[in-house]
C-alpha cells in the first residue's frame, strides 16, 4: 500500500478517508457503503469518539431474559455476535427462578491506582515518610476531583508496597480511590498524576508510572443460586435423573478447577454472557477482561471464576465472584445512544447494581454451557442457530430461514452451498 496517501489522514473527514481506504484496499462501492452505513451512533458521534474513522461497526443488541435477582426482575441486554449465548444465560436464569432466583452483593466501587517510585535511598524511610503524610497524599488527591467527592466518592486510603526487579528496588503506591458510578480510570489517573510530585518529594524518588490498575480486586461483584435436582431433571426432558445432572456438572466443573486447559474455557464462558452486558452498556470490556483472568490467577494458580458444590438436599449450589469496574456514568456509557437505551432497560440506579447483575449473568452462562456440555453436548443448539445464520448468508429471507435451517441440521449438513440449493428448491 502506498503510504504516503495516509498523511494527515486524521484531519480528514470520515468521508475523505473512506475515499483513500476504499481506493487503497480496492473495496468496491458496496463494501465501502458498508462502512458509511453507521447505526444509531452516527458518523459525527463515532467521529468524535476514536481516531481515524471511517464508518461503524454494530452488534446484535438481545434481551436476556427471566432474571431475578434479589426479588426484583430484570431484562438484561447483551450485546454479542455468538448465538446461543442471550439463549443459554435466559434458559439458566429461568431454571434459577424456581429456587428464587439470584442473590447478589458488591464491594463499594474502589479502584486501585498505582504510583511507582524508583531511586529513593531507603525503602523503609520512603514508606515511612508516605505513610506520615497519608492525609495530605489523599487531600491533594481529592482536590483533583471535587464532583467526584461531593457525590461522597474520592480517594479514601493508601497502600505501600515495596517490589524487587532486575532493575531495581520499587516502591509502589496504592491509591484507593471509591469512584461511585463511575468506571474510574480517568479519575484515578488523574488523581495519580496528581500526587506524584508530592511523593517525589516525600521519598526523593522519582515518580514512573502514574496508572490505574486493571486488577479491580477491592471491587469485586457475587452472585449465587441453587439449581433444584428436579429442575434440572426436567431441563433434560427426563433423560438423565437430577442427581446425575448435578453429578456430571460437578464433574466437569473439577475439571477447570484442576486443569488450566479447561479452566480458561470455563471461564471464557462466563466473559461470553459478562462482555455481552459490558458492550451493551458501553463500558470498557478490555477491563473487564483484564480483571477478570488476573484475579483468577491471583493465587498463582489459575482458577474458575465460579464455584460449584452440592448442598444438603442433593441441588447444586452455582457462585460467582470477581471484579467488575463499570460505570452508568462517563464514557461511551453516556455517548452510544445504545448504552443510555440499556441501561434504561435494565433499570439499574448504580454501577454497583449493575455490576451484581452483570456477575449474576456470568453464572448464569457458565451454568447453562457446564449443564448442556456435561449432558447433551454444546453442538445442537449452537448448530441450530449456526444453520439459521448459514441460512441468511445464502440469502433466505423470512419463512425460508427456518425451512432452510432445519433442512441443514436435519441432513447434518451445514454450509452455504447446500442452503443455496436448499433455497433454489424451495422457490421453485
Ligand atoms: C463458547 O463460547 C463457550 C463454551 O466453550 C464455554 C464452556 O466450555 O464452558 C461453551
Amino acid at each position: 500500500m502506498d503510504n504516503s496517501k495516509f498523511s494527515g489522514f486524521y484531519k480528514k473527514s470520515p468521508e475523505e478517508r473512506l475515499k483513500i481506504i476504499k481506493e487503497l484496499a480496492k473495496l468496491t462501492d458496496e463494501e465501502a457503503e458498508i462502512l458509511k452505513k453507521t447505526g444509531s451512533l452516527g458518523m459525527e458521534t463515532a467521529d468524535r469518539m476514536i481516531e481515524n474513522v471511517v464508518g461503524t461497526s454494530e452488534f446484535p443488541f438481545g434481551l436476556g431474559l427471566h432474571f431475578l435477582i434479589n426479588g426484583k426482575d430484570y431484562v438484561i441486554p447483551m450485546c454479542i455476535e455468538e448465538p446461543s449465548v442471550v439463549a443459554a444465560a435466559s434458559f439458566s436464569a429461568k431454571l434459577a427462578r424456581e429456587s428464587g432466583g439470584f442473590k447478589t452483593s458488591s464491594d463499594d466501587p474502589v479502584m486501585i491506582g498505582q504510583i511507582q517510585i524508583m531511586g529513593f535511598k531507603n525503602f523503609q524511610k520512603a514508606k515511612k515518610s508516605i505513610l506520615n503524610n497519608k492525609e495530605k497524599i489523599i487531600s491533594k488527591a481529592n482536590e483533583r476531583d471535587s464532583v467526584l467527592v461531593s457525590f461522597g466518592g474520592g480517594a479514601k486510603d493508601l497502600e505501600v508496597m515495596k517490589v524487587d526487579s532486575k532493575v531495581g528496588e520499587m516502591l509502589i503506591v496504592h491509591l484507593l480511590v471509591d469512584v461511585r458510578d463511575a468506571m474510574g480510570a480517568n479519575a484515578v489517573n488523574t488523581m495519580c498524576e496528581g500526587i506524584s510530585p508530592l511523593l517525589e518529594e516525600l521519598t526523593r524518588g522519582y515518580v514512573r508510572l502514574r496508572i490505574i490498575s486493571n486488577l479491580a480486586d477491592r471491587r469485586l461483584a457475587r452472585a449465587k443460586t441453587i439449581w433444584k435436582k428436579e429442575v434440572l431433571e426436567k431441563s433434560t426432558k427426563g433423560m438423565m435423573k437430577g442427581e446425575e445432572v448435578v453429578k456430571a456438572i460437578l464433574e466437569a466443573y473439577h475439571l477447570a478447577v484442576n486443569d488450566p486447559y479447561r479452566c480458561a474455557t470455563h471461564n471464557k464462558g462466563i466473559m461470553n454472557g459478562v462482555d455481552a452486558v459490558v458492550i451493551a452498556t458501553g463500558n470498557d470490556f478490555r477491563a473487564v477482561e483484564a480483571g477478570a483472568h488476573s484475579f483468577a490467577s491471583i493465587t498463582g494458580k489459575y482458577k474458575p471464576l465460579t464455584k460449584y458444590h452440592k448442598n444438603r438436599e442433593g441441588d447444586l449450589v452455582g457462585e460467582i465472584e470477581l471484579p467488575i469496574a463499570i460505570g452508568t456514568v462517563g464514557g461511551a456509557t453516556r455517548t452510544k445512544p445504545e448504552a443510555k437505551v440499556a441501561l434504561k432497560i435494565l433499570g439499574v440506579k448504580t454501577a454497583k447494581e449493575l455490576s451484581e447483575v452483570i456477575a449474576a449473568v456470568g453464572l448464569a452462562q457458565n451454568f447453562a454451557a457446564l449443564r448442556a456440555l456435561a449432558t447433551e453436548g454444546i453442538q445442537r443448539g449452537h448448530m441450530r442457530l449456526h444453520a439459521k445464520n448459514i441460512a441468511i448468508t445464502a440469502g433466505a429471507k423470512g419463512d425460508e430461514i427456518e425451512k432452510v435451517s432445519n433442512k441443514m441440521t436435519d441432513e447434518k449438513n451445514i454450509s452455504v452451498s447446500r442452503a443455496k440449493e436448499i433455497l433454489k428448491e424451495i422457490r421453485k
